[in-house]
């Protein structure tokens, strides 16, 4: 398949005419969101709109023989196709992809293939028809393929491992299949063939042992290839197809995961698929960067893709970092007519039919996300995932307890814990079932928090996920807890705080960690972590009395310092014993500091007083947090009133790859003190200026939020070196290079 991303020319307004080339158009590349949205008080008005897409297809000049097709991966939502005036496709959901054949319509030269895009949120399709808490961007948001296929060809092999060493694939071919074979091999990733089996073409399932395949495992995710080839008579290969798959076997048995035979604890994250200004557009690096973050920042095994299907980028990153995803059909709490219904099958049947062989992914997610019983329609959907993919459990996530089980895993959104409650409801008050019990999310709109909120509103978010997740963890009744969610984001004016943003997420809108990211990031070993959450300021305390102090760390304990001398020595809460790492409370800030003397006067309780709590005047007070893991410092921090900031600013990658498609990387960007500590209480402006081949995407002004933000970079087409540069008023500018290769 060829990517035809490039030399697209789009109109916000669809007419007959642009169809027919009679009406100008903007160049754009995919992909593309229909407007850039701002960052706070997006809006519907942003993308409801019927634009048009058109391109001049570039086609070999031979084709006799020949089947073509055009796959497009997202087309938020209604997608009409049409090659040369002729209508070949209609596809109604944003979230999944789909083919067009083209090949009848076909002319010599000057092919033009044009899309009529509704993004308009129409009640007839999935998730519409009611309110919505998140934004359902629009545009040609994800790749748009070519795709020349002799006229027998091979459909995408379906693989399952059902033993440790035996793949199962399953790969039909289109066309007359007599007098063909296919030969099925299984590669490792760096292309040598571990096992093969050649097998005449027409037999739809052939089993290939692989006794040396290696496992897939969260923490060893091996992945391999299998490729299906399809044979004449003389040997020739005539067409080829492969897919990335994973030896492992998942199950839920007697209320447990089971990954590979080994009991797993699903920790994790609800993730949506938006982005600052580009709303769903963005291209698959920082698909990937998403992955990346939940399992090396956010350190959690696994995440749920809330509410559709996302990028095959993203699943892809998963299945080779060792994380566990609960995908599901797109639909909020609303369930249609019986058309709606019947497109929400469709939607069932696409989602498996394209992720299946995805090994991250352990379960299908078959109900409209929160919403009530409709056990025909909910049969229907279990009946259509369990017949495409007979080796996956399913689920459907509910607000409702005791609703209709027609599932194998019983998700339910508990919201119960309000920071006094316990952190989770028990499992009989949930379901009578004796089915596995998964908390599919938590926290949330319990508690928005947002990164610039006083200390002990982040402090208590971080908490709050803590208490949730170790009361999952504790009553050995949950097989899993994914919290909401993984990052702030864009939502209808339903929800969100008046600029329609849900901060709920344990990082803001560009992916910078709130207290609340080390609540999950400490219960991984993958690095260590430490974060002091409560503040060391006098001034942020009522009548300037410091009380108990959280760190939350992956440490034994942690060791605290005032002006580099020894005060104690802390660890995890046993309140918090579930947990890998709970949260560590420190007590008391004066421990092996405390003089002792017989008789005190006034004079000398003022003095005390001063030297331990008011740490006032004389020596400016340094805090300083020592993790400690077997007797080593594994990580530090200070909190000293700091003179001088600085930015720091990491960048997604910096080696840009330009060519059927754009590059884009994400810049986080951070206000810190001389410490390394977040400035949060600093609204800075910041000026970004970009020189080379990328161009900003959002304003060239932006300011911090809690002493964050962000922005985004594309190519613009060539390669090159490329510079950003950073300027505050507070600061001294930061650069980074970046290099764009063809
Ligand atoms: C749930 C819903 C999520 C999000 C969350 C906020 O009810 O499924 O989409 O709205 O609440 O806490």
């Amino acid at each position: 398949m060829i990517r035809i991303n490039n030399n697209w020319e789009f109109t916000p307004s669809w007419s007959e005419d642009f169809m027919r080339g009679n009406a100008p158009g903007t160049a754009v590349r995919l992909p593309h969101t229909v407007r850039e949205s701002p960052l706070h008080y997006a809006s519907p008005a942003d993308y409801e709109m019927v634009s048009g897409y058109r391109k001049v297809l570039d086609l070999p000049r031979d084709l006799a023989g020949k089947r073509v097709f055009l796959q497009f991966d997202g087309a938020a939502h209604i997608a009409e196709v049409y090659i040369n005036e002729v209508k070949v496709a209609e596809h109604r959901s944003g979230y999944t992809a789909f083919r067009a054949e083209i090949t009848d319509h076909l002319k010599d030269t000057g092919n033009v293939v044009a899309v009529r895009l509704d993004s308009t949120e129409n009640s007839a399709i999935p998730p519409f028809g009611f309110v919505i808490d998140y934004l359902t961007f629009g545009g040609l948001y994800r790749d748009v393929w070519l795709d020349i296929r002799n006229s027998v060809y091979l459909d995408p092999p379906f693989i399952t491992t059902p033993e440790p060493g035996e793949a199962r694939v399953e790969c039909a071919v289109q066309g007359d299949p007599s007098g063909l074979t296919k030969r099925i091999s299984i590669l490792s990733e760096a292309g040598d063939s571990i096992a093969s089996a050649i097998v005449p073409a027409a037999t739809l399932t052939a089993s290939v042992p692989a006794p040396d395949a290696r496992c897939w495992d969260l923490e060893d995710p091996v992945c391999y290839r299998c490729r299906v080839e399809l044979l004449d008579g003389s040997g020739k290969v005539l067409d080829t197809v492969s897919e990335t798959f994973g030896f492992r076997t998942v199950e839920f048995k007697d209320g447990a995961f089971y990954l590979n035979s080994r009991k797993v604890f699903v920790r994790g994250l609800n993730r949506h698929q938006c982005y600052p200004y580009a709303g769903y557009a963005v291209p698959e690096q920082l698909q990937r960067e998403d992955a990346r973050i939940l399992k090396e920042e956010l350190q959690v095994n696994a995440v749920r893709t809330s509410h559709y299907p996302q990028s095959h980028y993203f699943l892809d990153e998963c299945d080779h970092r060792g994380l566990l995803v609960f995908t599901e059909i797109p639909g909020w709490q609303h369930i249609g007519d019986d058309a709606w219904k019947k497109q929400a099958c469709e939607n069932v049947r696409e989602m498996v039919l394209q992720y299946r062989n995805h090994p991250s992914i352990f379960l299908w997610g078959v109900r409209i996300n929160e919403s009530l019983d409709d056990d025909d329609f909910y049969r229907e959907t279990n009946r259509i995932a369990h017949e495409l993919d007979p080796s996956r459990c399913t689920s459907g996530v509910r607000y409702i307890e005791n609703s209709h089980l027609l599932e194998d895993v019983y998700s339910y959104n508990d919201f119960s814990h309000n920071g006094k409650t316990p952190g989770a409801m028990a499992k009989k008050a949930v379901t009578k079932e004796d089915a596995p019990l998964l908390i599919s999310e938590a926290n949330g709109h319990m508690f928005p928090t947002k990164a610039w909120d006083p200390w002990e509103k982040r402090q208590e978010h971080a908490l709050r996920h803590a208490r949730v997740l170790n009361a999952a963890m504790a009553d050995g009744d949950h097989v899993g807890c994914y919290q909401w969610c993984m990052f702030d984001y864009p939502t209808h004016q339903d929800f969100g705080s008046g600029d329609r943003i849900c901060y709920h997420g344990v990082m803001d809108y560009f992916r910078n960690a709130k207290p609340a990211a080390a609540t999950h990031a400490s219960q991984g070993q993958r690095h260590p972590v430490l974060e002091v959450i409560s503040s060391m300021d006098i001034g942020d305390y009522a009548a300037g009395i410091i009380g108990n102090v959280t760190c939350l760390t992956n440490a034994d304990e942690v060791r605290m310092y005032k002006n580099d001398k020894y005060v104690a020595t802390f660890h995890s809460d046993p309140a918090f014993s579930a947990l890998p790492h709970g949260p560590v409370t420190i007590d008391d800030t004066v421990g092996a500091l405390l003089e002792t003397e017989d008789r005190l006067k006034y004079e000398d309780l003022v003095r005390l007083y001063g030297l331990y709590i008011g740490n006032w005047g004389g020596q400016a007070t340094a805090w300083r947090f020592d993790a400690v893991t077997d007797g080593e410092v594994v990580a530090s921090v200070t909190k000293a009133p700091s003179r001088t900031l600085h930015l720091d600013v990491t960048a997604s990658h910096t080696e840009l790859k330009e060519g059927e498609v754009y590059d884009m990387a994400a810049v986080r960007i951070r206000l810190l003190d001389e410490y390394g500590n977040v400035a949060v209480y600093d609204p800075i402006p910041v000026t970004i200026m970009a020189e080379g081949p990328v161009e900003i995407v959002g304003p060239s002004v932006t300011v911090l939020e809690g002493g964050m933000g962000g922005t985004y970079l594309r190519t613009t087409g060539s390669s090159g070196t490329a510079r950003v540069t950073l300027f505050t008023d507070q600061t001294e500018p930061v650069s980074l290079m970046f290099t764009v290769k063809q």
